[in-house]
């Protein structure tokens, strides 16, 4: 838990000064304070050439990278590339494309009354942003949200997840030598050392992780009034309406579902549907199940493993709830679960309170769409919500009379490569919102200017007192007219 570091707790001696200030930080975060304000990490060039040696990070480590995924997460190269390679390339091509446009001043109307102000609003950035990225997508999840901080001039401290140890490492020693380090840093360690940082003032806070985990940020941020984007999970429902193709939902489930062994924050938590689709549902999954993975799924190289014992050991007591229909074999030493789909899951079992970050599918059984929609609605509101069904009136319904992040109609998780929408929780998942051009929003502070000219008085002493007929009459017109600038 952080925000209360162990002080003088054997085994960090960084932390022992003989002064009995124990703060591994202040140097760093007072070193990128010095380089924001001395105004360095403004000019678009800077940025520009940040977000370059971003990518030739990218490109030239690229098969470093996808070692280290594979050490860490057993990651097939292929979800390697497509989740985390590829994408986090394709942020820093669009950022570096679209630049000079986001980052120009926005001009705003004024009205008749003053025609002579200029109003426009200008992205700033915030100045000193902490990123803290989880271990699931170690590299998307903390080099995308980068790319918008870098491209808003930001001075940034990025924290990888400790628990993705490989990709920790390359982020810690190879990324550095890309970026200009007098306004970027990386810092290691786990809740102890992200809460010690912080305790100190931040401009921005971007945080993804657990509700859990984000509460306690929050929290810390309250001490600064620091302003946080939270990136958090939940249990994202899926709906199947009976009108389905069994086969046809099946396969683009359980790709979701097993994309990352499950350890995806927007995939598909678990299946509602009837008794009767679920009959339907179980033959199909199984043989999109063996199609993906062969008969020993164990040996596929199409499927990774959970990350630690720790998560190992929470997800094999999920496996018995309710009843196993299709996986549930597992290896402690592989830190292997199968892909499972689970059955007559009972809504206050584990798996049915907690985000399953893993291979396991529980289905719950509804006699209808609104049955479906009450179950959802009761809820907390969650990161994702899919609706399968054949017919548009069931999924707009869907749509229409619950609240998630974002949705997905006879779909999955696809629009998350899209730069052109944002990505974010909403509620319980969430605040905040990011990617594309909204990750450069994100981390701006968008600041409403009004330049009036510096003569012209005369136009301007109809508001002041004493307040005559006349111009209070005008005023009011003004006002009603909306020309309110004539305040
Ligand atoms: C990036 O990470 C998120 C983490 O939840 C994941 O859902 C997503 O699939 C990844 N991006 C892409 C394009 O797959
Ligand atoms: C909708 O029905 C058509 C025709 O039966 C089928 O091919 C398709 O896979 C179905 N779609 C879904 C999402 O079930
Ligand atoms: C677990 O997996 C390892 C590695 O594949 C294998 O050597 C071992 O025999 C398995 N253990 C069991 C109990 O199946």
């Amino acid at each position: 838990h952080f925000g209360r570091p162990r002080r003088g707790s054997p085994g960090h001696p960084v932390q022992a000064t003989p002064s009995g200030r124990m703060d591994p930080f202040e140097d760093t975060l007072r070193r990128l304070r010095e380089a924001f304000n001395s105004g360095h990490t403004r000019p678009a060039e800077f940025r520009a050439a940040q977000l370059q040696g971003l990518g030739r990070f990218l490109q030239e480590n690229k098969q470093l990278l996808r070692d280290v995924l594979a050490q860490d997460l057993h990651k097939p190269a292929f979800e390697a590339d497509i989740s985390e390679l590829i994408l986090c390339q394709n942020e820093v091509d669009y950022a570096l494309k679209n630049l000079q446009a986001w980052m120009k001043d926005e001009p705003r109307s004024t009205n008749l009354v003053s025609p002579l102000d200029s109003v426009f609003i200008r992205k700033e950035p915030f100045g000193l942003v902490f990123i803290i990225a989880p271990w699931n997508y170690p590299l998307n999840l903390t080099l995308v949200p980068l790319v918008g901080a870098l491209a808003a001039g930001n001075c940034v401290v990025l924290k990888p997840s400790e628990i993705s140890q490989g990709t920790e490492k390359v982020l810690a020693e190879v990324l550095p030598q890309y970026l200009d380090q007098s306004c970027f840093a990386v810092v290691l360690g786990g809740p102890q050392e992200t809460g010690q940082l912080l305790e100190h003032e931040l401009d921005y806070i971007f945080f993804t992780g657990s509700p859990r985990v984000g509460k306690i940020v929050m929290t810390a941020a309250t001490k600064h009034l620091t302003p946080v984007t939270l990136e958090l999970g939940g249990k994202n429902p899926c709906y199947v309406d009976d009108n389905c193709d069994p086969q046809t939902v099946a396969n683009r489930v359980a790709w979701f579902r097993y994309f990352n062994t499950g350890q995806t924050c927007v995939a598909p938590d678990y299946v509602l549907c009837s008794p009767e689709m679920q009959e339907r549902l179980l033959p199909a999954l199984q043989s999109t199940i063996t199609r993906f993975y062969g008969d020993d799924p164990q040996s596929s190289p199409n499927l990774g493993r959970i990350i630690n014992q720790k998560q190992f050991q929470r997800l094999r007591t999920l496996l018995g709830c309710g009843r196993v229909a299709i996986g549930g074999q597992s290896n402690e030493s592989d830190r292997y679960i199968a892909p499972t789909v689970l059955v007559d899951v009972q809504e206050t079992e584990p798996v049915m309170q907690e985000e399953i970050f893993g291979p396991i599918l529980p289905i719950v059984n509804v006699q209808s769409v609104d049955e479906a929609i009450e179950f959802i609605n009761r809820r907390e509101k969650p990161l994702d919500l899919y609706a399968f069904s054949n017919s548009s009136q069931v999924v707009n319904q869907m749509l229409k009379r619950t609240s998630s992040g974002s949705f997905g109609g006879n779909e999955g998780f696809t629009y998350i490569s899209l730069p052109s929408v944002p990505f974010g929780g909403v509620g319980h998942s969430g605040m905040g919102r990011y990617h594309g051009k909204f990750t450069f929003d994100t981390f701006s502070h968008h600041r409403t200017c009004l330049l009036a000219p510096s003569g012209l008085e005369k136009l301007k002493e109809i508001r002041y007192p004493p307040y005559t007929d006349w111009n209070q009459q005008l005023l009011r017109w003004g006002m009603g007219s909306q020309s309110c600038s004539l305040l």
